[in-house]
């Protein structure tokens, strides 16, 4: 006697800087989870979240996948509710398992998984804790840090030191110490390069301070590496899986948000050309970085990779990696033989063991 379908909610959109890209991400999940077998083993509810933070039922995700961007405020029904959360917009039995397509903050961060945990349906992807500790850059480096990983080194801050003199004589003193220049200076909980920049000298390193301290009150300066960027992507729990490595190369001085975003300006090399002990070595790191912030199901973990002095140091972990048919996560995963409709199967299999 056949099964009855899985029914998965795929929550995507968002209240982030990422809602454009969660809505491709979304489309390529939606499509894999369609595809071939998978039909017969799922179904697709989507659930869209406006940029106001609003939740939207089925026929207006459907909507949005269609036009692929996201409704003007005219086509939703009308009046429009107050921005946020107020209730979901469909009953939770009728999902059973929850697909989080949700990029950066209010959605990457745990928030959403907490209501997941609240609602008891297992979801995919880390919990509250590794979702957390995985956004916010002072969390997770500290976390590292216990874990004995290595990093550049850094100084991490609170906006409102910059508002005393005094303090933040001391923190420039300590920067310049510590780390020198070149320095990075980040907002602790932004993605795809927003509020960071690259600074040269004082100058920079004040206006650094003060363009990152828009975006959140907890800052970070990390030490300048002139490095290869690589990444890995994991998946699974119990036993964490690390994929083959890969590699973006670019032209500019460092990711930034243009390069990132601006077609051509960036290739994905997949393998990474690397000996193969050292792209063991970045899987290790990977499945470590994992483990030291508690994240699981899904998860890409980008590293520097310093080819002279062959040093390799953890940037970051991504808990919700970008997931659209061009993004690193899946095309990592179809180098390492599992093809994105198996990845997404695998994925929702995990999270409801
Ligand atoms: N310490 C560093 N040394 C050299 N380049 C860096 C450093 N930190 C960040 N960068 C550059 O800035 C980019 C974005 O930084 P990252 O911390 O990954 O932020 P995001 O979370 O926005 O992706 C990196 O991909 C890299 O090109
Ligand atoms: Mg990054």
């Amino acid at each position: 006697m056949p099964s009855s379908p899985v029914r998965i909610g795929v929550v995507f959109g968002g209240a982030s800087g990422e809602h454009a890209v969660s809505i491709r991400s979304a489309i390529t999940v939606i499509n894999a989870l369609k595809e071939g077998d998978n039909q017969d083993h799922f179904e697709v509810v989507p659930v869209y979240i406006d940029q106001a933070g609003r939740w939207w039922p089925e026929r207006i995700a459907n909507g949005v996948l269609k036009q692929r961007q996201p409704p003007a405020d005219e086509s939703l029904p009308q009046p429009l509710p107050p921005a946020g959360f107020r209730s979901l917009p469909i009953d939770n039995d009728r999902v059973d398992v929850w697909f989080p397509v949700l990029h950066g903050p209010n959605g990457e961060d745990g928030t959403v998984q907490g209501l997941f945990t609240l609602m008891g349906k297992p979801f995919v992807g880390s919990g509250v804790l590794g979702s957390a500790v995985g956004m916010d850059k002072l969390a997770m480096k500290a976390a590292f840090a216990a874990a004995g990983l290595p990093q550049v080194p850094y100084v991490g801050l609170n906006a409102a030191d910059l508002n005393h003199p005094e303090r933040q004589n001391k923190l420039i003193a300590r920067i310049e110490a510590e780390l020198g220049y070149p320095c990075f200076v980040k907002p602790a909980n932004m993605g795809s390069s927003v509020g960071i920049s690259k600074a040269r000298h004082r100058d920079q390193l004040l206006a650094g301070l003060q363009e990152a301290a828009r975006h959140d009150s907890r800052l970070v300066v990390e030490r300048g590496v002139s490095a290869r960027e690589l990444e890995c992507a994991v998946r699974g729990r119990q036993q964490l899986k690390a994929s083959v490595v890969g590699e973006i190369s670019f032209d500019a001085d460092w990711y930034d948000y243009d390069t990132k975003y601006t077609d051509g300006c960036s290739q994905t090399l997949i393998p990474a050309p690397l000996p193969a002990q050292v792209s063991a070595q970045v899987q290790a790191i990977a499945l470590q970085a994992c483990t030291a912030v508690h994240a699981y199901g899904l998860a890409r973990v980008d590293v520097f990779y310093d080819e002279n002095s062959g040093d390799i140091w953890l940037n970051e972990i991504n808990t919700l990696p970008g997931f659209t048919s061009q993004s690193m996560y899946p095309m990592l995963w179809d180098a390492s033989g599992v093809a994105l409709p198996e990845l997404v199967a695998q994925l929702v299999h995990t999270a409801r063991e």
